[in-house]
């Protein structure tokens, strides 16, 4: 399905389709100007007449070419301002060329990457490198469920011809991994509940993630029974299929490993969110199948940075389990204990993934002592409501983390928005009879704000934490540039840019 991608000094083997850039005001690359030579002036003509096509960053114009001709047909690839094309824009013109070149089933591709001079945000080697990871990001598809493929995947090879062909492979290699990692974070969500349930969720990181070096421990029913886990159980004990956590561990850091603060990452689990008993309304309760999506994009995170071989320690925890209803199901008005020793009084049993991740966020700060946690959850439909699709709510306690997540974001293109802490939504989620409440007192109102309060509460004191909700971002039934219908793969990439950013061995 990610096609194959080759950097080469010159023309490799035929292809069909050669792809040209435009720079704004219509000015022709230099392969351009050659094609343009060649079929006397037919790129100059198409262009000129192309009322709609100025040049900017992802339009595209497709010329078909004469029988004769070395291909099928030319497309031109606008990149806008020269000065203004960062890693974003070429990513998104690449997803965006995707979508063109499979509109007229191109099938063998030639870019010519010329090389820019007047480049300012971005070297050339990275201009192509980054491109070619947009095509991937958007080739991306979805049919392990179709016997018979009605959606033909045309697109076979991409060659991108340019004179710095080692470096620019070397930059795409890695951005590759992270691709990878972005795969298998839709794959996951993707997957029907039926056939994702906890038990094969943990067959699947074992056969994915095992392979690559990655150390996996995973803890069933009985032995979080025995460590009095206490919130996770709750919410998969209405379930015929039980619940699990899973460890996962990345040792890639050259320091003394008594030296160093593991990265700490985890994610909800959450492979069917039914609400439990207090049952969600039936119409689009299909949709909850992708309430796993913070696993997924850890699951996807460990994976690219197992790829990369990252020079880091990495600990990363999923919560996995069922809610549903049933005559075992956990019930509104239930008391539980954590994993932490806090009770908690439960008023709304589709408030379930801040239970789970209670008991993951308690188990990795005692065990690992990380430098910092991250945790990555479909948390609320309230935090939809505010942000939509385009941002994820993030909640941070700590101003240094912050700084660095939001240049992970800027770079990467996977928007985050700061959200706000505060002791009144702490206390908001106070219970009368035992410690805490699983719903804020104020009901609806700031519920994405109420729920990280109530996350809080499982934070050591001076530990630096971030809580990223994803609700709104790990699905869509609308594209983006370098992002496909439903699953998205949130959280892969800013993530593994983060920790490349600032916590790897340099
Ligand atoms: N998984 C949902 C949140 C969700 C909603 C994710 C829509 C993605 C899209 C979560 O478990 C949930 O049900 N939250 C409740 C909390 C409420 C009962 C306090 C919600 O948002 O309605
Ligand atoms: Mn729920
Ligand atoms: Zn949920």
């Amino acid at each position: 399905m990610s096609l194959n991608v080759i950097f080469s000094k010159s023309l490799k083997s035929k292809a069909d389709t050669a792809v040209v850039f435009i720079y704004s005001d219509k000015t022709l690359s230099s392969s351009a100007k050659e094609i343009d030579k060649a079929t006397n002036g037919l790129i100059g003509a198409a262009l000129k007449s192309a009322a709609k096509f100025s040049g900017k960053s992802g339009e595209t114009l497709v010329i078909p070419l004469m029988l004769n001709a070395d291909f099928d047909r030319v497309v031109c690839l606008g990149l806008g301002r020269i000065e203004d094309v960062d890693r974003d824009i070429a990513e998104m013109s690449g997803g965006k060329l995707f979508q063109t070149l499979e509109s007229v089933g191109a099938a063998k591709i030639v870019l010519f990457a010329d090389e820019i001079k007047a480049l300012k945000k971005i070297k050339n080697e990275e201009l192509s490198a980054h491109i070619a990871a947009g095509i991937q990001l958007k080739a991306y598809k979805f049919v392990k469920y179709k016997s018979k493929s009605d959606e033909n995947v045309f697109i076979e090879c991409l060659n991108v011809i340019t004179s710095s062909n080692i470096k620019t492979s070397k930059i795409f290699s890695v951005l590759d991994c992270i691709v990878q990692g972005v795969y298998t974070a839709r794959d996951l969500v993707n997957e029907p509940p039926n056939h994702l349930s906890p038990v094969k969720y943990v067959d699947f990181i074992n056969k994915e993630l095992k392979p690559l070096g990655i150390d996996i421990n995973v803890l069933d029913e009985v032995h979080m029974k025995k460590l009095g886990m206490g919130g996770i159980l709750a919410v998969g004990q209405g379930s015929a299929n039980p619940p699990r956590m899973v460890i996962m561990r990345w040792n890639g850091s050259n320091k003394k490993k008594s030296k160093t603060a593991p990265v700490a990452l985890v994610g909800k689990g959450v492979t069917f969110d039914a609400g439990g008993i207090s049952v969600k309304p039936a119409a689009g309760m299909d949709e909850m199948k992708m309430d796993m999506g913070g696993s997924a994009a850890v699951v996807g995170t460990m994976k690219a940075i197992a790829l990369r071989k990252a020079k880091v320690d990495v600990v990363a925890i999923v919560g996995l389990a069922e809610n549903m209803p049933s005559g075992s199901a956990y019930r509104p008005g239930d008391v539980i204990k954590s994993y932490s020793g806090k009770t908690i009084e439960i008023l709304n049993t589709d408030a379930e993934g801040r239970l789970v991740l209670a008991d993951c966020l308690t188990y990795v700060q005692k065990k690992y002592k990380p430098c910092f946690v991250i945790d990555v959850a479909t948390l609320t439909g309230a935090m939809m409501v505010a942000l939509g699709h385009e941002y994820c709510g993030t909640f941070v306690n700590d101003n240094i983390l912050w700084s660095q997540m939001e240049q992970a974001s800027s770079d990467t293109g996977e928007k985050l928005w700061r959200m706000p802490l505060d002791l009144a939504w702490k206390k908001d989620v106070k219970s009368q009879i035992a410690d805490l409440r699983n719903l804020g007192l104020s009901g609806r109102y700031a519920g994405a704000c109420t729920a990280a309060g109530f996350l809080e509460h499982f934070i050591e004191k001076e530990m630096p934490w971030a809580h990223m909700d994803i609700a709104g971002t790990a699905w869509s039934k609308k594209e983006k540039p370098t992002v496909p219908k439903f699953a998205s793969g949130f959280g892969v990439r800013v993530l593994n840019q983060l920790i490349f950013d600032n916590y790897e061995d340099k």
